[in-house]
């Protein structure tokens, strides 16, 4: 009994065995000798190290006494290693690597005469560390292993140790994983994880390498999926080069190609008639400019995530200022790095030499330092060509030195360009958008310091008497009244050479409400129209990532006109939505007409179907209140509440309970503004979706929030502490 039990004992021990196939040794370096490699150059010597080599710092990680070290003779020394020939038959090749970190310092895989892998060393160390090349695709495929060290100097040399065949993955990641297509599509489609960590990814064709790409490329989930347009390479081979490949990810063996590009453009919060990306990451409006019918929007764009990353000039054009067409990149990173924001001009008199009526852009290359850049177009924007001696402008004693925003000055025949310099805006002069000098520094000591300064703007308007100010624009992050991001102003004189600001209660904000920001005006709007056109990024810094939508990030506000007014204690710049606004309502109305609310009054429904794009405008009489409300509501409960407090002139727009909130803690919130005591409050709010925009009075006085409701609010609540007349409620359907 007790030696049958043995051997069926042993006999299972071997079928277990069987059934976990075992490691196979490709090389361990343990014979004393290459072991049929073949062996060329000086570097790796005549035989495997033991160790360090002289001169050398202690090398580590390596397992046994043997390991192929290329410092053999130093780091100036060069060769490589080939293997004999295997078969590949399990799912993963594990092996040690350390040494440098070199373009010409690395192990590859070769199967069919094919390169499928090339790896180097995550960093420059003597510590080798685990590494992991997935062959599961390959098995039963014939395969060598090649090891170079064509680097001299400094980590010129490579380690490797314990080359194994294995069904488990020793390493969590594999580096400058490659992926190569023979491109005959259009795109080449990359699975996105939305909260994922951003992989490093450069593309390579022709011999060109791409700039670097950070893509959230699918680890455990696919949330979305970012084309990158390959077309122009139709026929050719084109490599992904994957920095760190983690070796569980889903992603990377997703990644194909494909002649078109979905994506769910009708996501539940996709606004309906304001501006958004079509798909990616959108925030501050760039290089607004009126050309031949065209009004152009440039804007910092991500083309390969719905979060912050990868700045590119995306591009659209409006000829109404309501209907938006798409179209294709404008302006991409390159060596001085990617695209941030910055304005565009015409240029009538060719004072640039690019060329009569060129739209030339005048842009922030954010890379080791900001510079400011330029770029033309001949072709009414559809494709630049930037100028081959940018950086025009730069001072690397300046960290935060971008965003300019460029206009003619008659006065003094000349651009003027106004330049976020971390707290002032610095005013610079040009002759022909190349060379510039500086003319002065405007901000200290006056204004919201509560964070750095971005995006200005500087242009004319008119006073209601009839006199022209200068106003400034300046954006300022964090520091806004409610938190986060808003756009402060200045009103003054402008000389052609120095911003003098009048006096008056400043911080003075466009838009009191967490989300218009980085707004500028567009140029050259024809005189025949004479208005200042004005667009916001709809969102907050506070929270952008994190809104809760997939597809897209960020709208704009809708297009409005800047105009001086006074709002009964001084001036202020108003900013109503443009008149085109109005057409949205395509005759489509609820006239509710006036109401008397005596403490409450309730709209159960203010439009038969309504999918959350609407106006409500009235005239608001609280002759014998000192406090009253309306709120936005839905059968849920959610609302978005406007509590005017005329007793201590303030308003409140209580955003707390309008629905999902918890995407981020600075989100939920009470919004608070300036209001000034009146008679009567003409209002208009306008709807969409995911934004409310209130404009008060002619837009003396604004306040744009965000909010995300399950469902759209349809209920109108007004509740007052006396009585209070409402006149020509309507209710307008917008598309
Ligand atoms: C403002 C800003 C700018 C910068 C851009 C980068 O929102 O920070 O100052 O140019 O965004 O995307």
């Amino acid at each position: 009994m007790k030696t049958l039990f043995k051997i069926s004992l042993i006999l299972s021990l071997f079928i277990l065995i069987g059934c976990t196939s075992k490691d196979m040794t490709i090389a361990d370096f343990e014979s004393g000798t290459f072991d049929g490699w073949t062996v060329e150059g000086d570097a790796f010597g005549t035989a495997p190290a033991t160790g360090s080599l002289p001169g050398q710092q202690e090398v580590k990680g390596f397992e046994g006494k043997g390991l192929a070290n290329s410092y053999n003779g130093g780091d100036d020394s060069r060769g490589s290693m080939i293997s004999p020939e295997f078969t590949i038959e399990r799912n993963y090749i594990n092996f040690l690597l350390g040494g440098g970190r070199h373009a010409d310092t690395y192990i590859e895989l070769v199967v069919e005469g094919n390169s499928l892998y090339i790896s180097r060393s995550v960093v420059e160390s003597e510590t080798l560390q685990w590494m992991t090349w997935d062959v599961k695709a390959y098995k039963g495929k014939k395969a060598q292993i090649r090891i170079v060290d064509n680097q001299r100097g400094g980590w010129g040399h490579i380690l490797v140790d314990q080359i194994v065949m294995s069904d488990e993955e020793k390493s969590t990641f594999m580096v400058d994983h490659q992926l190569s297509f023979d491109v005959d599509h259009k795109y080449l489609l990359i699975p996105v994880e939305a909260d994922g960590p951003e992989s490093v990814i450069v593309m390579e064709a022709n011999g060109v390498k791409s700039a670097k790409m950070y893509i959230r490329v699918a680890q455990t989930k696919t949330d979305y999926w970012v084309p990158i347009d390959v077309e122009k390479y139709k026929g050719q081979k084109v490599t992904l080069t994957f920095e760190h490949v983690k070796k569980t990810d889903t992603g990377f063996s997703q990644i194909g190609q494909s002649d078109s590009f979905e994506f769910d453009y009708n996501e539940k919060y996709r606004p309906s008639y304001h501006f958004t990306p079509q798909y990616g990451w959108m925030n501050d409006p760039n290089g607004m400019v009126y050309l031949d019918g065209e009004y152009h929007l440039f804007y910092q764009y991500n083309p390969y995530g719905s979060k912050w990353g990868n700045m590119h000039w995306g591009h659209a054009v409006t000829k109404d200022l309501k209907k938006w067409e798409h179209l294709p990149v404008a302006i991409a990173p390159d060596s001085l790095g990617t695209i941030f924001s910055g304005s565009a001009i015409i240029d009538k008199n060719n004072t640039a030499g690019f060329g009569k009526d060129a739209l030339i852009a005048i842009y922030t290359s954010a890379g080791q330092t900001q510079t400011q850049s330029i770029a033309y177009s001949l072709d009414k924007g559809r494709t630049f060509t930037k100028y081959d001696h940018n950086p025009v402008l730069s001072d690397p004693s300046i960290a935060d030195f971008r965003d300019p925003k460029v206009m003619w000055h008659d006065g003094t025949q000349r651009w003027v360009m106004s330049l976020a310099t971390s707290q002032t805006i610095t005013f610079y002069g040009s002759k022909n958008l190349k060379e510039w000098e500086k003319l002065s520094e405007f901000g200290e000591g006056i204004g919201d310091h509560g964070g750095v300064w971005e995006c200005p703007d500087l242009f004319a308007l008119t006073t209601p008497d009839g006199r022209t100010k200068w106003v400034l624009f300046v954006s300022i992050n964090p520091g806004g009244p409610n938190g986060g991001s808003a756009t402060q102003y200045f009103i003054g004189d402008f000389d052609g050479k120095t911003f003098k600001a009048d006096a008056l209660p400043y911080p003075l904000w466009l838009d009191y409400g967490r989300d218009n920001y980085a707004g500028v005006t567009w140029s050259n709007v024809p005189q025949s129209d004479g208005r200042r056109l004005f667009i916001g990024w709809m969102n907050n810094w506070d929270y952008a990532n994190n809104v809760p939508i997939l597809n897209f990030k960020s709208a704009n506000t809708v297009p409005r006109e800047l105009k001086l007014m006074n709002n009964g204690k001084h001036l202020v710049v108003a900013n109503p939505p443009v008149k085109e606004m109005q057409e949205l309502r395509n005759g489509s109305n609820n006239a509710i007409g006036d109401i008397k609310v005596n403490k409450s009054y309730t709209i159960d429904k203010l439009l038969a179907d309504n999918m959350g794009a609407y106006e409500v405008e009235m005239i608001i009489k609280p002759s014998s209140v000192n406090s009253f409300s309306f709120k936005l509501t839905n059968a849920k409960g959610e609302n978005l509440h406007f509590i005017f407090d005329l007793a201590n002139e303030k308003l409140s727009i209580d955003r707390r309970n309008s629905g999902l909130t918890d995407f981020s803690n600075n989100f939920a919130s009470i919004n608070i503004a300036p209001l000034v005591k009146k008679d009567s409050y003409k209002i208009r709010l306008l709807v969409d979706k995911a934004s409310s925009e209130l404009f008060i009075n002619d837009g003396e006085l604004v306040s744009t929030n965000l909010m995300f409701p399950s469902e759209p609010y349809n209920t109108l609540v007004f509740d007052a502490d006396g009585e209070l007349n409402v006149e020509k409620v309507n209710v307008y359907k917008l598309k």
